[in-house]
C-alpha cells in the first residue's frame, strides 16, 4: 500500500486570472511525512514547472529555516552559490538565505537570477516563514511572454547583439568588491574575471570598475523555449528616479554608477527602450498573496521574479539550485569581456561565434582580459571645487541633502563620519532604491 493511500494522490493546479499556478497540498503531520510525499510527486513536478514557470505549494508544514531546507533538499538537490554579489543579503546557513534585506518600501524590479554569470540557477526556491501585513509578494513574470510582448526590432537588437553590464564597486556605494567576489585579493578578483570574461580594472581611489558582455536571449536548456533572460532593465540607470539619477551621476560620474547596462554593441539603452521593457514584464506578471508554509518554485530560466513593497514583519527565505551553464542556452551571442564595437574590432576567424563553452572565441585583445588598458578610461572630471560652485551642482546639491532625509527614512545608511554628506546620502538612497538588488 503506498504510504500516501489515505491523502491525494495528484497535484491540482489553480490557475486563477493574474496569479501563478497554486496547488494546495493535503495536510501532513510532519515535515518528514511531507517530504515524502513531495518525493513521490517530483515525476507530476518536472513538466508541471515547465509549462506553468513558477509554482506555488500551498500548506506544507514548513515554519522553520530547518523545515525549508529539508524541503529544498527534496526539490532542488544540487546547490549552486551565489557569484558576484549585488543584493545585501543574511545568510542563514545550509546554503539558505534572506531573499533581501532592502528595506520594505521598495520594490525590487523583476529578473532572472545572475543573468550576468557564466553558470546561473535554474531552480530557485522561496518559502514564506512569517507573512507580511500587507503587500510583500513575490510577483513572477513568464520571460517567453516577455519576449513575445517585446516590439521586434528590440528584441532583435538584443538578440544580435546581447547586453552590457557595468558595474563600480565603490566603497561610498553598492555591494564591495571585497563583498561581491568574496575575496580580500585582488589577484583573486582579476583571475575570476579573467575566468570568467569580464573587463576590469581599478581606479585611482582602489575601487573596481567591470564590465561584461552576455546574452539577453537565451533557450531554456530541456525545453529549448526562447526566454527574455538579462538584467537590461533591473539596472538601467533609466530605472531610478531622476533626482538619484542626477545626484548619482553628478557623484560619482556616469562610469562610476553601481550599475549601468546597455546593448551589446555599445548603443545605450534609452528612457522610451525601458518603457517598453517595463511594460512587457507588468503584463506578464502574476503575484500569489504569501501565507506562512507557502512554498515558491522559479524556472530561473523561463521566469523573472520580483518583490513587492510591504508593512509588518517578513521573512521569506531563499535558496539556488540546479545549475545551468550558459552554453546549455544556445546563446545568440558570444558572453565577452569586451562591449560589442571592440569585440568586432577582435573579431577573429570564429565571427564571433561561441564556443562549445559558449564563450567568445575571439582572440584576448592586448594586455589580456582583466587587463586595465581594455578598459574604456572614464571622462576626466571637474575639480571638486569647481564643481561644487557651478549652478547646477548647488542644484544637485539641494537635490541631495533631500535624499539624505529620504535615506533615513527609507532605513539607508547615515553617511559615514567624516565623508562628505552627498556620498553618503547618495549610497543609502541607492540601498532604498532598491540599486542594489540581485
Ligand atoms: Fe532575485
Amino acid at each position: 500500500m503506498s504510504p500516501f493511500s489515505n491523502i491525494s494522490e495528484t497535484l491540482e493546479w489553480t490557475l486563477a486570472e493574474g496569479e501563478p499556478a497554486t496547488a494546495v497540498v493535503p495536510g501532513f503531520e510532519d515535515i518528514e511525512d511531507a517530504c515524502r510525499w513531495l518525493t513521490a510527486r517530483l515525476p507530476d513536478l518536472r513538466p508541471a514547472l515547465q509549462r506553468y514557470g513558477a509554482l506555488y505549494l500551498r500548506g506544507l508544514p514548513v515554519a522553520t529555516v530547518e523545515d525549508f531546507a529539508r524541503i529544498r533538499d527534496v526539490l532542488v538537490p544540487q546547490r549552486t552559490p551565489y557569484r558576484e554579489k549585488a543584493t545585501p543579503r543574511s545568510s542563514f546557513g545550509n546554503d539558505v538565505y534572506s531573499s533581501t534585506d532592502l528595506p520594505p518600501a521598495q520594490p525590487i524590479r523583476m529578473h532572472n537570477e545572475n543573468s550576468y554569470t557564466l553558470t546561473f540557477p535554474g531552480l530557485l526556491m522561496f518559502a514564506c516563514l512569517v507573512a507580511p501585513e500587507e503587500g510583500g509578494a513575490t510577483p513572477v513574470a513568464d520571460c517567453r511572454k516577455v519576449l513575445d510582448l517585446l516590439p521586434a526590432d528590440l528584441a532583435d537588437r538584443v538578440r544580435a547583439h546581447g547586453w552590457l553590464l557595468r558595474r563600480s564597486y565603490s566603497e561610498h556605494i553598492s555591494v564591495s568588491w571585497e563583498k561581491a567576489f568574496a575575496t580580500e585579493s585582488r589577484q583573486q578578483v582579476e583571475e575570476y574575471c579573467a575566468e570568467n570574461l569580464i573587463s576590469c580594472r581599478w581606479d585611482g581611489e582602489g575601487n573596481l570598475r567591470t564590465v561584461q558582455r552576455r546574452p539577453g536571449i537565451i533557450r531554456h536548456p530541456e525545453s529549448g523555449e526562447e526566454v527574455w533572460f538579462n538584467h537590461l532593465a533591473f539596472w538601467s540607470s533609466w530605472s531610478l528616479d531622476e533626482e538619484l539619477r542626477e545626484t548619482l551621476v553628478d557623484e560619482f560620474g556616469a562610469e562610476g554608477l553601481p550599475f549601468e547596462t546597455g546593448l551589446g554593441d555599445g548603443a545605450p539603452l534609452t528612457r522610451e527602450d525601458l518603457r517598453i521593457l517595463n511594460a512587457a514584464y507588468e503584463e506578464a506578471t502574476v503575484r500569489q498573496v504569501w501565507q506562512q508554509g507557502d512554498v515558491l518554485l522559479v524556472d530561473n530560466v523561463l521566469t523573472a521574479h520580483g518583490r513587492d513593497p510591504f508593512r509588518g514583519d517578513r521573512k521569506i527565505v531563499v535558496a539556488m539550485g540546479n545549475p545551468v551553464e550558459l552554453a546549455a542556452c544556445r546563446p545568440t551571442v558570444a558572453a565577452s569581456a569586451e562591449p560589442g564595437v571592440r569585440h568586432e574590432r577582435h573579431r577573429g576567424h570564429s565571427g564571433g561565434r561561441p564556443d562549445d563553452a559558449g564563450r567568445s572565441a575571439d582572440p584576448l585583445p592586448p594586455g589580456g582580459r582583466g587587463h586595465p588598458g581594455t578598459y574604456r578610461r572614464p571622462r576626466p572630471r571637474p575639480h571638486p571645487h569647481l564643481r561644487r560652485t557651478r549652478p547646477q551642482n548647488r542644484r544637485v546639491g539641494r537635490a541631495a541633502g533631500c535624499t539624505r532625509d529620504r535615506a533615513r527614512d527609507q532605513g539607508g545608511r547615515e553617511p559615514a563620519p567624516g565623508r562628505g554628506p552627498r556620498r553618503g546620502a547618495a549610497r543609502g538612497v541607492a540601498h532604498g532604491r532598491g540599486l542594489c538588488a540581485a
